[in-house]
């Protein structure tokens, strides 16, 4: 076996017959930086986004406009957990590096801010702007916490904001609401794009059980023009967060249309999580002849991801908010709460004569190679190997095998370990975090083992990819073709992977990398 190994980085291979477990136990790494402090505090991701303190949830108003891409947040200034919602607002230039900025729409008589989207209004269809300067506009949903107290189902209603300095400063419609309600408890999340085949802007929002469709010209008045969802697909609690995105299907000139709904709870491993429909859109509602209910993603920390709007090739970019209801409020960090899943093109593929959307990440972070094995590792039945590094804690691994009876645990010097099981006779794929570290803060965030079904996997060797941060891991299966985020909060560094064939015959896999993702945080 030929080993090409990355010099400048320790990197040592060892075959053995003992696992992860069982070793020597040793204390919590500490970070001695002093002018490194920025963004190194325990768990802090290094290269997700996270606000530099206090809660987030839900990504809202995502929008690429003269550079710069536009991430707003469900923000509470105040404290850890959820409370009064704000819009905070970060910008990027790469989709990689963030510039943290002031907070963009504070609540006000209408209720709270909670989630939506933007639009650049090219024409100035609102009148807020000019065409010189296409206002940005927001979309967003009021939530009155006094009316909620008092037992009334009036209290989420519709408003929007605008901006004419590239999102510095908002100035909130004195129309607001744009939409009213006449009693629909769970009414809430706007997103809107222009419909160019009917000349008008679209909103989606949803309505507890289903999703409605608006239609507007000027993006103030808005009129019903569909509904979708009552009997169709998942509804083990309320919809949330949809959006509706027209797609080429991959290697064709068929174009479809994927409504992404997000669900709370009733996801597959319990909790929050996010479906999508394939299906039509004919300008004024969407239908669908799909059967099945599909998931954007099986793990339990991926929800109310939402795609921006007006990108620069028109791709279809993805940001999760890498958390679960379930446990969200009690994660074990201080000085924030939650980050964003990483950005991710989303695609469409025919497979199997089912419509399937791909979700991937964007090609964008920088990284560095810390080992590289290009020939085939052969492993028989129940042998172990492991491969040591100095750390994994921000890196990804990716290989390429087939899908057989293996076993992948990732673990730290103090026997704290993050496993993935495949098990190729039921097709399903396991992770399994219940000994990753600190899982003590819920009943739920360690068990149960997480199960992922997959189906019409490549017969031949497909690319595996698993990124760490230093408080997740996301996994793709086929550049996308099935992907599954969690949280993890290990109490050491993981610097060990050990590959264990658990079939009767030999396994392999291939083109094995493992790179170092560079840290995105500087102090601003
Ligand atoms: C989804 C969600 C949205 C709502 C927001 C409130 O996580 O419940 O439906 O607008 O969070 O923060």
């Amino acid at each position: 076996m030929k080993f090409i190994v990355n010099p400048i980085t320790v990197f040592i291979i060892l075959i053995v017959l003992g696992s992860c477990k069982n070793k020597e136990q040793k204390s919590a790494t500490t970070i001695e930086t002093t002018d490194m402090e920025y963004y190194m505090e325990p768990y802090r991701p290094q290269f997700h986004f996270s606000p530099e303190e206090k809660w987030m949830n839900d990504p809202n108003g995502m929008v690429y406009h003269k550079g710069m891409y536009h991430l707003f947040y469900q923000y509470h200034p105040d404290d850890i957990v959820w409370g009064p919602m704000h819009w905070g607002h970060a910008t990027s230039r790469d989709l990689v590096h963030w510039e943290h900025k002031p907070i963009a729409l504070f609540p006000d008589v209408h209720g709270h801010i909670f989630s939506g989207s933007s639009v650049v209004d090219k024409n100035n269809t609102s009148g807020f702007g000019t065409t010189e300067n296409p206002p940005l506009v927001a979309i967003f949903t009021y939530h009155l916490m006094e009316g909620e107290k008092s037992g009334r189902t009036d209290f989420q209603t519709q408003g929007i904001a605008y901006s004419l300095d590239n999102g510095d400063t908002w100035t909130k419609y004195e129309g607001n609401p744009v939409i009213g309600n006449e009693g629909i408890k769970d009414f809430r999340d706007p997103k809107v794009m222009w419909h160019e085949a009917s000349r008008k802007w679209v909103m989606t929002l949803v309505a507890g059980d289903h999703a409605k469709f608006y239609g507007s010209q000027d993006l103030k008045q808005w009129e019903l023009i569909g509904d979708f969802g009552k009997d169709k697909g998942a509804h083990g609690g309320v919809w949330e967060c949809p959006d509706l995105i027209p797609m080429k299907v991959e290697g064709s000139e068929e174009e479809k249309w994927v409504l992404l709904i997000s669900i709370n709870p009733g996801a597959p491993n319990g909790g929050s999580g996010t479906q999508y429909f394939v299906g039509d859109f004919d300008g004024n509602t969407f239908s669908t002849a799909q059967k099945e209910t599909q998931w954007v993603d099986w793990g339990t920390d991926n929800y109310a991801g939402v795609t921006f709007s007006n990108t620069p090739r028109g791709e279809h970019i993805f940001i999760g908010w890498m958390s679960n209801w379930t446990y969200a409020q009690v994660t074990p960090t201080e000085k924030w709460r939650s980050a964003m899943t990483l950005p991710r093109k989303l695609s469409l593929k025919k497979i199997g004569g089912k419509y399937k959307l791909f979700n991937y990440p964007i090609d964008a972070f920088p990284i560095k190679d810390i080992g590289n094995l290009d020939n085939e590792v052969f492993l028989k039945p129940d042998q172990k190997l492991n491969f040591e590094y100095a750390n994994l804690n921000t890196s990804e691994i990716v290989f390429k095998t087939i899908l057989n009876d293996f076993k992948i645990a990732i673990c730290n010097p103090m026997g704290e370990e993050l496993v993935l099981i495949f098990d190729a006779e039921n097709n399903i794929l396991k992770l399994d975090r219940s000994n990753s570290g600190k899982v003590d803060f819920h009943e739920k965030f360690g068990i149960p083992i997480q199960e992922m079904p997959v189906e019409n996997l490549p017969n031949e060797a497909f690319e595996v990819r698993i990124i760490l941060d230093l408080s997740s891991i996301e996994l793709f299966l086929n550049k996308g073709q099935y992907a599954m985020t969690a949280q993890i909060f290990p109490n050491a560094p993981f610097n060990t992977i050990t590959f264990e064939n658990t079939s009767s015959e030999n396994h392999s896999f291939k083109r094995y990398r493992v790179q170092a993702i560079e840290r995105i945080w500087q102090s601003q």
